[in-house]
């Protein structure tokens, strides 16, 4: 504006002084051909002229300097705020590419949807999801990735959202493009313009891995019930059996040993013997012999098993082969309980190699936490831990047991052979000391050949000084 008004100032400047510049020179002509008196009037006149013209190129000049002034001061504001746009433009976009990667990358299905159900939009992370894009999904209706059952319902929860603005659902069951899931569903209606039809934000969240994870965590919480209740049960036995066997030895004692009477009482003790060892399993997996703390190497009860088992081991054809450090840190976990723990797993890799086999033992000193979550306990932030291998190359667990293996009772042994609380006993003990015990079953081989036999691995947390 201001530039404008000073162009037109200098406009008319340089008109009036052009005007002047033309009177000027008829003024001359005049002079010249002027005498006497006029012409002392035409030269005082033409000094004035003069001087106006003078006042005039001096006004001009100021003028000229300000209309300078003013289109650069102009031009620096004009600048100044064409910066600050691009500026403002810059930060708009790049909160527009936040919001995008935000959107794209919550781990959630989230999409627009029209009124009729028609997709309008929808992230990233929802067309990975649906293995598809963008292109494809538009003017597709939701219900077409959805299974038989799930679309009708899912229509039923649309048109709920329609009405109320707003609708909140949790662990709803929907097949999504043919894979079975539990999600946590939430609608909202997005108002647009006044004469425009509201859109529809549809967020599905995959909630299908906590589902399974409160069911373990209820199944386990059943078990620990099961096992404070046989728990009790079996210390009510526990004396009453005590009882029966010193007798069943008095009468051993005392019946000659050819007779039927004594092959009789054999049995009762041997009997006797087994539940006692049900007992004592019970009793460990319920810790009501109480388990005790205390800083330990684990490979002084790891050497006092393998000791014990050698004998037993070369008998049955099993090779041993050990992978143990001389040295290793100590843990908190007790030694007679470590020393059951690797019994219990040694006696099954045992049991699972019949006809020989090899067993191989190793521990070794790791310094990485292994993922939670994925093991049977959990190693609560340990930085260094101790870790346990104990491989066969036996008959391996099949794959429908894997899950079963740690619960108390299970078996797949002879009765009179097998007591199903080896395993749950050590899962006890171990998470007692806030190790963790995972099983592998087949051993991968990789191109080794057949992949075959089961491998234990106890991770137990180093001790704090
Ligand atoms: N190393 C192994 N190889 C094959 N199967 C195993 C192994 N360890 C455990 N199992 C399976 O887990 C089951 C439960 O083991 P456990 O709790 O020790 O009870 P038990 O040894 O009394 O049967 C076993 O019956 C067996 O089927
Ligand atoms: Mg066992």
């Amino acid at each position: 504006m201001s530039r404008k008004l000073a162009f037109v100032f200098v406009g008319i400047m340089i008109a009036v002084m052009l005007v002047t510049f033309f009177l000027v020179q008829e003024l001359r002509h005049t002079i010249a051909s002027s005498a006497g008196p006029a012409l002392d009037v035409a030269v005082a006149i033409d000094s004035l002229i003069r001087k106006v013209v003078g006042l005039q190129t001096t006004v001009l000049f100021i003028i000229v300097l300000g209309a300078c002034h003013l289109i650069a001061t102009d031009r620096r504001r004009t600048k100044a705020i064409s910066a600050q746009i691009s500026n403002q433009t810059k930060k708009l976009l790049e909160s527009k590419e936040k919001c995008q990667t935000l959107f794209d990358n919550t781990d959630a299905l989230v999409f627009v949807l029209n009124t009729e159900g028609q997709y309008v939009t929808m992230n990233q992370y929802g067309l990975n999801y649906l293995n598809t894009s963008i292109k494809e999904i538009q003017h597709k209706y939701v219900e077409e990735h959805l299974g038989e059952k799930s679309a009708p319902r899912f229509r039923d929860d649309f048109r709920q959202a329609l009405e109320c603005g707003e609708l909140t659902k949790s662990m709803e069951y929907l097949v999504i493009k043919g894979k079975e899931c539990y999600v946590d569903l939430y609608m909202k209606v997005l108002k647009t313009g006044e004469n425009e039809d509201p859109s529809i934000l549809v967020i599905i969240r995959d909630v299908t891995q906590k589902k399974l994870f409160e069911e373990k965590l209820l199944q386990a919480e059943k078990l620990v019930s099961l096992g404070v209740l046989s728990g009790g049960v079996a210390h009510e036995i526990n004396n009453p059996l005590g009882i029966i066997m010193g007798f069943c030895e008095l009468l051993l004692e005392k019946t000659p040993k050819a007779s039927e009477q004594h092959r009789v009482l054999s049995i009762i003790y041997k009997q006797s013997q087994q539940c006692k060892k049900i007992i004592e399993g019970l009793l460990n997996f319920t810790r009501l012999s109480g388990v005790e703390n205390g800083h330990s190497n684990v490979l002084v009860p790891l050497h006092t098993v393998i000791g014990m088992l050698r004998g037993f081991l070369s008998k049955k054809g099993i090779e041993l082969v050990l992978d143990l450090p001389e040295t290793l840190p100590q843990t908190k976990a007790n030694a007679t309980a470590m020393q059951q723990v690797f019994l219990n797993v040694i006696s099954n890799a045992m049991d699972a190699m019949p006809s020989g086999g090899t067993l191989r033992i190793s521990a070794a000193l790791r310094t990485k936490a292994p993922r939670q979550g994925d093991a049977h306990g959990t190693l609560p932030g340990t930085r260094q831990y101790i870790e346990i291998n104990i491989a066969d190359n036996g008959v391996g667990i099949p794959a429908e047991n894997m899950n079963k293996i740690f619960d108390p009772f299970f078996t797949t042994k002879p009765v009179g052979k097998g007591t199903g609380l080896g395993l749950s006993v050590t899962y006890g003990l171990v998470t007692e000391y806030n190790g963790t015990i995972t099983c592998q079953s087949p051993i991968m081989n990789g191109d080794q050949g057949e992949s075959r036999g089961t491998c234990m691995t106890i991770r137990l947390p180093v001790a704090e000084e």
